[in-house]
């Protein structure tokens, strides 16, 4: 069995951070989300793994490497345009020839591995074509969506539809054979211009082929946008065995036993509370760090409060009073006050931002 995750793609909808960085590479809880997808599908016995790139292609070469830091192998399939996800599996063709795979979106994040699934899959392969995974959502419009039969077969598969069938959600991960690709080959672009995966599936559907339903009923989330990824990272931090670097400084400080502090972290007169994630070397002193924060490395806070939200790398808050919350903080950037004013603050800031508060 082989993997493909798909890379490519252009995050519009996590403007402005995703115009200077890949969406994958975003981190959930400290960890880039294309990093847990790659763990996953480890996790499943899977090791030979095809990443479909775009053109943050580069960034996530830099990222990622041969894979061999997370003991896999990792081939890099460029797609010339982002033409939909069919598109993509009709490009990763050489990479995966006749051997089934497991196909996953590099911005979902999904409860429990996939293990069992693909388990599931490979002991079927003499008669299972295809194996979709489906979640109950409460905006169907927004995803594929599956239509079952009374005995729980899938009658029909629609991408974003307007007047959703069922609140079942097809969650971005796939199993195939190699009939796959004469569904890609056949089908024609959507309405938005792009070779759905969703038709592929129904073309399989259509054409004999089985395609077998699971239920996933943990969470799983889709990472495209900034409440999502906050979802996903509260989540994945709800999860997580805490641990604290054995050279940590904190001094007058009170820290939640669900906070993981990593190397060099240095907290001063602050309250911390978990779960939570500080990364290396962040110095935090006379602030307040709430629930469901992860702040990644380099980051200073001082003087304020920060709250369900993710601040990346090299960035400093300071000096606010108020609290920040649900925000997302690029990379290099500085959010400090300039007076008095407002009662709450909901930012959204892309990489080497600055931004005074009047
Ligand atoms: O997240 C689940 C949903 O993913 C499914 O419910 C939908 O049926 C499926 O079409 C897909 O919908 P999205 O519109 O959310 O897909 P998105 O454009 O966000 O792309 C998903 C990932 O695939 C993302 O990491 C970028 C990558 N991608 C996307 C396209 C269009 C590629 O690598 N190549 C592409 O051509």
């Amino acid at each position: 069995m082989k993997g493909l995750i798909l890379s490519g793609g252009k995050g519009t909808r996590l403007y402005p951070l995703t115009y200077t960085r890949a969406k994958q590479l975003i981190p959930v809880a400290n960890k880039p989300v294309l990093v847990r997808v790659i763990e996953t599908i480890r996790e499943a016995g899977v090791t030979d793994i095809g990443i479909i790139i775009g053109q943050t292609g580069e960034e996530i070469k830099a990222a990622i490497g041969d894979g061999s830091q997370f003991n896999v192998k990792v081939t890099y399939i460029p797609q010339d345009e982002p033409r939909g996800l069919a598109h993509a599996v009709k490009t990763a063709e050489p990479f995966l020839r006749d051997e089934p795979f497991v196909m996953f979106l590099g911005d979902n994040v999904i409860q429990g591995g996939i293990a069992a699934l693909i388990r599931d899959f490979s002991t079927h392969l003499d008669r299972w074509n295809s194996q979709i995974v489906l979640t109950p959502v409460d905006n169907p419009s927004a995803f594929g969506v599956a239509k079952l039969n009374p005995d729980g077969s899938i009658a029909q598969l629609i991408e974003k539809p307007k007047d959703p069938p069922s609140n079942l959600a097809l969650v971005g991960i796939y199993m195939f054979d190699h009939h796959i690709f004469e569904a890609v080959n056949s089908i024609t672009p959507s309405w938005r211009n792009e070779y759905e995966i969703t038709d592929a599936i129904q073309w399989l559907i259509t054409n004999g082929y089985t395609v077998v339903p699971h239920i996933h009923r943990g969470w799983w989330i889709d990472t495209g946008k900034r409440i999502d990824m906050l979802e996903a990272n509260a989540n994945v931090l709800d999860e997580i065995v805490p641990t604290v670097a054995p050279d940590v400084v904190i001094e007058n400080s009170q820290i939640d036993r669900r906070v993981t502090l990593e190397r060099g972290v240095r907290i001063v007169n602050s309250v911390v509370q978990g779960p939570a994630i500080i990364g290396e070397d962040t110095v935090i002193e006379n602030s307040y760090v709430g629930p469901y924060t992860s702040i990644f490395h380099h980051v200073h806070i001082s003087n304020c409060e920060v709250e369900r939200s993710i601040i990346l790398e090299n960035s400093s808050i300071c000096d606010l009073d108020v609290r920040l919350y649900g925000s997302l903080i690029g990379r290099n950037a500085t959010v400090q006050k300039k007076d008095d004013k407002p009662k709450a603050l909901t930012l959204n800031i892309g990489d080497h931002s600055n931004v005074w508060i009047r």
